[in-house]
């Protein structure tokens, strides 16, 4: 959640806006932002039956819609309602981090950055210029940090399924 990439992020679609209006690009923009939205899709809601397997695939889910994609609709749909935020300055709950998502930004491509998933501590990350980490419980992205983490060694990183 670094303002600045974010904002670079957010340059992408505004030059894609630029062009000829035609352009499908522009269609794939206008759908993904959901700022008009005053309360995130969502929230996910907890299922204690889920899975290290399944948890595993919806965390390269959430890695992609938050990372790849930009895709609010299916990252909001991951965040449970009592997400407990630690960034200095946001609310915990989806609600407290709508706006920096909510318009669809892109931060990187898969080949750019990196992502894992845990099973032995129920922990998901992304690396793109920083680290963030998540606490999944019962299948929903739960808690969240961002200060100095570290991706865990890759053979601690669940494969998924082919
Ligand atoms: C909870 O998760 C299990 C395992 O994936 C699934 O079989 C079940 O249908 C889920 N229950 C609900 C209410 O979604
Ligand atoms: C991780 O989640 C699973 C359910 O998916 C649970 O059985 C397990 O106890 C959790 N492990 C830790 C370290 O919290």
């Amino acid at each position: 959640m670094r303002f600045s990439l974010l904002f670079a992020a957010a340059l992408a679609p505004i030059t894609a806006l630029a062009a000829p209006s035609s352009n499908g690009y522009y269609d794939l923009f206008k759908r993904e932002n959901l700022c008009n939205l005053k309360t995130p899709p969502g929230p996910c809601q907890p299922n204690a039956s889920v899975t290290a397997e399944e948890t595993a695939v919806l965390a390269y889910k959430f890695y992609r819609a938050f990372v790849v994609d930009g895709d609010p609709q299916t990252m909001f749909s991951l965040i449970d309602k009592d997400y407990i935020q630690h960034h200095q300055g946001y609310a915990s709950g989806p609600g407290g981090i709508w706006s920096l998502f909510c318009s669809g930004r892109k931060i990187g491509s898969e080949a750019s950055t990196s992502w894992c998933f845990d099973a032995s501590t129920n922990m998901s990350y992304a690396q793109y210029s920083t680290v963030d980490r998540w606490r999944w419980v019962g299948g929903c992205v739960h808690e969240h940090w961002d200060t100095n983490e570290k991706m865990p060694p890759k053979e601690q990183c669940a494969k998924l399924p082919a």
